[in-house]
């Protein structure tokens, strides 16, 4: 049976993997799970499995922290490895770190053909590390997954070819869906002495905001300042953690906690006012959620959530982030509609394309003919 290669390493790929590597278990499809190492905090990475059900990974490269070129060196070190003893037949990649493009990169150069869930989101704006592992991950990879409209268009005008493209809807959505339930029933906001609808959330830990200590002290005033309006709970993701005692940045009245788990943020995403962040997948979470969200960047990947959903960009400037949260505070908080396929069933139409793909590229024994030819290419 061909083995199918999942790659998880960094928070925002367990919310978008979980729900594709727990299709493929259900399927009862022959398949591992490698967890690079990227994150490794419990909070950062442990916590995730667990809420997320997802099984323990079958390998764990251990990487850690490092320069960009450290770390995905390591990452591709310890793949290749795994690659050459296990000789997957396809491997999965989700997202844009650098686990993404590492693992992408190493498969590749040995003719195992990759998957990319995520794929064709552009910023157009080559000095996030994320664009650049998007842009080479998806040049390389065979079978592409799209979440919006524009990501199948950055793909096209790129010169992908369209039978590569598989637009099949938004799989962290999928968890979302699946969890939001228990997650608001556990009233995350009552640990915090907070009332539904009436707390803000921060969250903060790109490059670009936090490694400049100007950027972040305005962003630092102007949460203060909003603070004053309505109490603002900020989870500080382990690098702002560092930035901000390196710059030794001090906040009055925003509540700096640890990073929560992914049950404790989403409970608290859903019944908060406002989120502030600079996150990509909370741009897409907030409009799925129907929750205003400012977006401390000058540019998104994720068009369809200013589009069609409840973003907004704002510069990291201190007059700009007050008046964009105050205007989010003042205004009507309604999203015009959810974005096609962040229906909760993407994971099931990834899946039935990888089965497609895999019976349509790489029969096994015995084959099918009649029935895999009649299933094939589905989305
Ligand atoms: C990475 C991703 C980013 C994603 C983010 C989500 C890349 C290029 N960036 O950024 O796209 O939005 O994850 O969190 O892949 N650290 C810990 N414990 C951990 C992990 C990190 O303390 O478990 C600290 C270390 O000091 C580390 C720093 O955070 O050097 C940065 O971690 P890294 O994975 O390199 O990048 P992120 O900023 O987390």
């Amino acid at each position: 049976m061909n083995l199918i290669c999942n790659v998880v390493g960094a928070r925002p790929n367990f919310m978008k993997m979980a729900p594709v590597i727990l299709e493929e278990n259900r399927r009862g499809l022959h398949q591992i799970t490698v967890h690079t190492g990227q994150h490794y905090d419990a909070q950062m990475s442990d916590v995730f499995f667990k809420t997320l059900g997802m099984p323990q990974p079958d390998y764990d490269l251990g990487v850690g922290s490092g320069s960009h070129a450290e770390q995905t060196a390591r990452i591709m070190v310890g793949f290749e490895k795994i690659c050459l003893d296990r000789k997957p037949a396809l491997v999965v990649v989700g997202g844009d770190v650098n686990s993404t493009l590492a693992c992408a990169l190493v498969a590749a150069k040995l003719h195992i053909p990759v998957a990319h869930v995520e794929s064709g989101l552009r910023s157009f704006d080559r000095s996030m590390p994320e664009e650049i592992n998007r842009i080479l991950t998806d040049c390389i990879a065979e079978v592409l997954f799209t979440t919006e409209r524009s990501a199948n268009e950055n793909l096209l005008r790129e010169g992908v070819a369209s039978e590569r493209i598989h637009f099949v809807g938004n799989s962290m959505i999928d968890s979302l869906r699946s969890h939001l339930d228990s997650a608001v029933a556990d009233k995350p906001w009552q640990r915090f002495g907070l009332e539904p609808g009436r707390y803000g959330l921060v969250t903060l830990h790109r490059p670009s905001n936090v490694d400049a200590p100007e950027a972040l002290a305005e962003t630092a005033l102007a949460l203060d300042e909003i603070s004053s309006e309505i109490p603002l709970l900020f989870p500080v993701h382990p690098r702002t953690r560092e930035r901000i005692q390196h710059f030794q940045i001090d906040w009055k009245f925003v509540r700096l906690i640890p990073p929560l788990d992914y049950l404790e943020f989403l409970g608290l995403m859903a019944r908060a006012r406002l989120v502030l962040t600079d996150s990509g997948g909370i741009q897409e979470e907030t409009t799925a959620l129907g929750v205003s969200c400012i977006t401390i960047r000058p540019n998104t990947e994720r068009p369809i959530t200013i589009e069609t959903g409840t973003n907004h960009l704002c510069a990291a400037k201190r007059r700009d982030i007050v008046d964009a949260a105050r205007s989010a505070l003042t205004g009507i908080r309604a999203r015009q509609a959810l974005p096609r396929f962040w229906d909760g069933q993407a994971s099931s139409r990834i899946v039935d394309s990888l089965e497609n793909w895999l019976t349509d590229r790489l029969p096994t024994q015995p084959q099918e003919p009649a029935k895999s030819a009649s299933t094939l290419k589905s989305t």
